[in-house]
């Protein structure tokens, strides 16, 4: 246990007694609903969100479920192959009915892949996905949720696959707090993927039943804000599920900045259902990245993070947050964005910052780079490729999102050369983690396992609440 200090419940001064009442006991395994524990299977209402790229590692999401916890699986630029032989391993070393998820990410440039995605985790029985990055409902996600279910004898709807539809929007809520859109309903029936039983109960369920609201966060942001956001989607799904008459509620749950049990016991307290967790998992043994990532994660405190262009949606501007501490990338992918904005070429560009970019960012010319890049398109989107290379800022596009791939393999491998370059997704709350377990054993990542970590924090967390809620009640008895 780290320093909390659970008997500060009765205190005195020169002037005045504070008299406890009797203590209120506020468990970690009450905390949000009861529900949702139940249908995931899992001890705490406490998730492991997805890091692409496997940084949600394999190893991350076994040690979560053999904990009785929930992690996904960070599909996130793996090909479906890789995604097989993560959810052929993760099944093997789990138990049945021991809990994991898989990551189901929107595709709009590739939705054959998130279709593909989907056929594996029904093919293999994956029954709880996170989905994130979805602007509106696709086709994939669909079948996903409303694959297997089915009237029971009871005559109620047995849902066999659940969505946890990460969203920093209300509009995007919206979206999946409804039924499946009619017309993917309908063509899904066409195409053979939907039974008419599937497609007629699907009209009486919303696409999520659980919707994570994502406050500022690691990675992908619309730096949001928790305590705004949260109590205006609460409000949402209890309209939304009064006009759609849903026979089992929509639970509503926390993600971004949470690092500590304070963090995490407001989420509470502003109605969250669960709570999910991102940047503090990646400094864990358990992450799949370099432990060089890990050991400056692990130093970081809440200013050590900015903003920077995302690489897979930088011509639209889209946001992550990373390390800023030690590193150059912040500044020189937020550079690159702003020469993408104001200029049409690579050639319109001065030469003094063409030079600088090829001799310091990218450390090789601007025709490598395309090269490998051209490499890359020929093999996976040939029909693409003309079309690129008409365009000339598209191709400056693709020339500068080389060095956000390249970037964040640096710190995923760990390399030793371009350490200033790496790009490391993180958001303040780890920096608020370290702040917490300063001076304890877990000051050094070696320590940090995820599933301890999803213990201890709510372990305080209910500590916390139960603490605050007895100052609350405490009565103040003055001895003049
Ligand atoms: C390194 C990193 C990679 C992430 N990758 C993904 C991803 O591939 N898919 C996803 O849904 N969320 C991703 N996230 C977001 C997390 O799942 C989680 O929602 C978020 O980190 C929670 O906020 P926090 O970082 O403040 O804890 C990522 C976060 C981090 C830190």
């Amino acid at each position: 246990m780290l320093n909390t200090n659970s008997s500060a419940l009765a205190e005195h001064n020169e002037h005045e007694t504070v008299v406890a009442k009797p203590p209120f006991s506020v468990k970690p395994e009450s905390l949000g609903s009861a529900e949702f524990r139940h249908d995931y299977g899992i001890k705490y209402a406490y998730l492991a969100g997805a890091m692409f790229k496997g940084i949600a590692s394999i190893e991350l999401v076994v040690a979560m479920g053999k904990a009785g916890l929930m992690g996904y699986f960070g599909t996130g630029g793996s090909d479906v192959e890789e995604i097989k032989s993560a959810i052929v391993r993760i099944q093997s070393e789990l138990n049945r009915g021991q809990p994991y998820g898989m990551n189901l990410l929107s595709n709009l440039e590739n939705p054959e892949l998130e279709m593909k995605t989907v056929e594996l985790f029904l093919q293999h029985g994956v029954r709880y996905a996170e989905a994130s990055a979805y602007m509106q409902i696709s086709p994939a996600l669909v079948r996903f949720r409303l694959s297997g279910i089915k009237r029971s004898s009871r005559g109620t709807i047995e849902i066999r696959n659940h969505v946890l539809a990460k969203i920093s929007r209300p509009e995007v809520a919206e979206a999946f707090l409804r039924p499946a859109p009619e017309k993917i309903v309908e063509k899904l029936v066409a195409e053979g993927h939907l039974s008419a039983e599937e497609a007629a109960l699907g009209r009486e369920i919303p696409v999520a039943q659980d919707i994570c609201v994502e406050a500022d966060s690691g990675g992908h942001t619309d730096r949001g804000n928790a305590s705004v956001l949260i109590p205006a989607i609460r409000s949402l799904s209890k309209i939304i599920m009064s006009e759609q008459n849903y026979l089992q509620p929509i639970r509503v749950g926390a993600a971004g900045g949470i690092g500590t049990p304070e963090a995490a016991a407001a989420a509470f307290v502003l109605g969250s259902d669960f709570v999910l967790t991102g940047s503090i998992n990646q400094c864990t043994v358990e992450a799949g990245t370099s432990n060089s990532v890990k050991d400056i994660l692990q130093e970081l405190n809440v200013q050590d993070t900015d903003y920077a262009p995302a690489g897979d949606m930088f011509e639209i501007g889209a946001k992550v947050q990373v390390v800023k501490r030690g590193l150059f990338f912040p500044a020189r992918a937020n550079k690159l964005y702003d020469l993408y904005l104001h200029h049409k070429s690579i050639d319109e560009i001065d030469s003094h910052t063409k030079q600088l970019i090829q001799e310091k960012y990218f450390k090789r010319s601007f025709d490598e780079v395309w090269m490998e890049t051209k490499a890359y398109y020929l093999n996976k989107h040939p029909e693409k490729l003309a079309m690129i290379e008409r365009s000339p800022k598209q191709k400056m596009a693709l020339i500068f999102r080389w060095y956000f791939v390249h970037t964040s393999r640096l710190a995923t491998n760990g390399s030793n050369e371009q350490k200033v370059d790496y790009q490391i997704h993180c958001g303040p709350a780890l920096g608020a983690f370290n702040q917490w377990v300063k001076g304890t054993e877990l000051e050094s990542w070696c320590k940090r396992h995820v599933a301890d970590i999803g213990e201890l924090l709510m372990t305080e967390t209910a500590l916390i609440l139960e603490n605050r809620m007895a100052a609350l009640d405490t009565q103040i008895i003055h001895r003049m």
